[in-house]
């Protein structure tokens, strides 16, 4: 897979001036942080919902049998759960190089449990993405993660990680959820 965000997040970085700044994490991110952060707190994001719909190539599967992780779609009406991180703007290049595959940076509302707001940075994969995969039903994409595997480890990890980091959140997530339970039937 060629196509790589790196050079379009570093084009559009949001934040030249700025001693330290949230970011927003909603799959591998709640789970596996991987970087220094100042302060991490429990936060959600309106309008948007977690989706298992674009590919990995580079971390949980390979170019010719990717994997399947989150990205975010939009939903009107919907909360995501999810994790912020207080962050300084050299992390920026540890995240760009991770969230490669074909995400892109915005900044959007988040809301932390105490009813507080603040701006975070969120890393998205959209259907314009190279690595865009899309809906499937909750069995196929089940499937699809039982058999694969990348550098990063097995795909079943990371939906397993993000389900229990969910269940810590008490977040209500069925996508997430329903794929998990399809995973374990077809693990016996
Ligand atoms: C995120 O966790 O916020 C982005 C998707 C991922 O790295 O799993």
């Amino acid at each position: 897979m060629s196509f790589n965000t790196i050079e379009a997040n570093r084009r559009a970085a949001q934040f030249e001036d700025r001693e330290q700044l949230w970011l927003f994490g909603y799959g591998s991110l709640i789970y596996k942080a991987g970087f220094d952060y100042i302060e991490r707190r429990p936060a959600s994001i309106e309008g948007w919902q977690r989706r298992f719909w674009q590919g990995s190539h580079d971390h949980r599967g390979t170019p010719e049998a990717p994997g399947r992780v989150v990205t975010l779609v939009e939903a009107p009406g919907a909360t995501c759960m999810g994790m912020a991180y207080l962050i300084t703007p050299a992390v920026f290049g540890y995240l760009d190089h991770r969230e490669k595959n074909g995400y892109l940076r915005f900044s959007t509302d988040m809301t932390f449990a105490d009813g507080d707001h603040a701006d975070g940075l969120v890393y998205i994969a959209t259907p314009q993405n190279e690595a865009w995969l899309g809906d499937a039903p909750a069995d196929a994409i089940a499937d699809q993660i039982a058999r694969s595997q990348g550098p990063s480890g097995a795909n079943r990890d990371y939906l397993l990680n993000l389900a229990d980091a969910l269940r810590g959140l008490d977040a209500d997530d069925a996508h997430v959820f329903d794929i998990e339970t399809c995973l374990r039937q077809i693990e016996g």
